[in-house]
């Protein structure tokens, strides 16, 4: 298939191309470059020996999207990553979250439906289950737009948008994959997650604090309901993740389908740096902090529906993702900016 990855030079899109390219489909990456690097496209090409051309502009004009399909189409498929998604950010700037996480769904909707893609698969996230009660979370858990922040609220209102178009397309498979916590690289250690500034999210941060560019861990709060205190996560490795978009895509079946990607394997915050710890070599600084609002206890999925129905389950574990995280981190100390 020829498929056009929307927000496709970012963590998750870059590590899926690879993941489509190595599958013998056609891949080419829509990005405004406002979270990533246009090095990753190059990293894409380098890893497959295959060409992954990058289209560069705003995502939520349709005339930007009219032009990807112009120079490069036409496309079987969208999958559409292209999102603001830092949960605190979005607190401070709820306008430009919606105004960006919908109107680019709008956009690729109008032009993708309007030159005839026959697939479309949503970049969603685990953070629209809204009850504790439900864990593990199956795709029939209670899910509310009533959440914690704009971020994930916005996801939520994009699979609604997404089942409403689906209904009056008939024609169009549309397919929401729920993420849990995607960590780790690709372990070529040539494409990886590159956050900008002090990075909110725990392997990003453990890794600085590994190559020495940040002080010390501080683990949020250790007098949480789980083992040993500390937060519960469902880790899944980036390349897991990718090949799920993969199975989506091959087997997506016609109208509207959700599902979990993720492990099923809750993970602790000290099981993580513990973790690190030995994908380093040594023990890493750390300290017990606070809890950091709006964080849940504990957040993982039952993968089980994309197992029967796509073929598809985890096979990576968390030490996978510390070693290929590590690896990313020391062969690229300052991200992409540092080539
Ligand atoms: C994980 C655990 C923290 C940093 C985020 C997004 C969510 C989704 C997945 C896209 C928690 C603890 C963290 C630190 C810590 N992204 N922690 N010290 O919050 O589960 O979810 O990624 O869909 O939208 O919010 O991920 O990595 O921030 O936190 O102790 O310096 O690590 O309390 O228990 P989170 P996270």
């Amino acid at each position: 298939m020829r498929v056009l990855l929307a927000g496709g030079a970012g963590y998750i899109g870059a590590h899926t191309a690879v993941a489509l390219l190595d599958a013998g489909h056609d891949a080419v990456l829509l990005d405004d470059l406002s979270g990533t690097h246009s090095a990753a496209a190059e990293r894409v090409a380098r890893i497959t020996d295959r060409t992954a051309p990058l289209v560069v502009g705003d995502i939520t004009d349709d005339a930007v999207v009219e032009k990807a399909f112009d120079e490069h189409g036409p496309f079987d498929a969208i999958i559409h990553f292209a999102a603001f998604k830092a949960v605190g950010e979005s607190t401070q700037k709820p306008l430009q979250y919606y105004a960006n996480n919908l109107g680019t769904t709008f956009a690729l909707l109008r032009v993708g439906i309007a030159r005839g893609i026959r697939s479309f698969v949503f970049s969603s996230t685990g953070t629209v289950y809204a009850d504790p009660v439900d864990l593990p979370f199956t795709e029939e858990a209670t899910t509310s737009v009533d959440l914690s922040n704009p971020y994930s609220k916005s996801k939520r209102m994009n699979e609604v948008v997404l089942a409403d178009v689906a209904s009056v397309n008939p024609e169009l498979n549309v397919t929401v994959l729920r993420y849990f916590n995607p960590v780790g690289a690709h372990p070529s250690g040539l494409i990886g997650e590159d956050p900008a500034g002090i990075p909110n999210n725990l392997m990003p941060y453990v890794s600085r604090v590994a190559i020495g560019s940040l002080e010390r861990v501080g683990v949020f709060g250790d007098d949480y309901d789980t083992p040993d205190g500390t937060g519960l996560r469902d880790y899944i490795h980036v390349v897991d993740l990718a090949e799920g978009h993969v199975a989506a895509l091959e087997k997506s079946a016609p109208g509207y389908a959700v599902y979990n990607l993720g492990t099923g394997v809750p993970v602790s915050v000290l099981g993580l740096v513990a973790a690190f710890e030995k994908a380093v070599g040594h023990e890493l600084p750390k300290q017990i902090m606070p809890r950091r609002p709006g964080d849940v206890a504990a957040t993982y999925c039952d993968p089980a529906k994309a197992a029967r129905e796509l073929g598809w389950q985890t096979r990576l574990t968390i030490d996978d993702a510390c070693r290929d995280y590590w690896h990313w981190q020391q062969s690229n100390p300052a991200g992409y900016a540092g080539v």
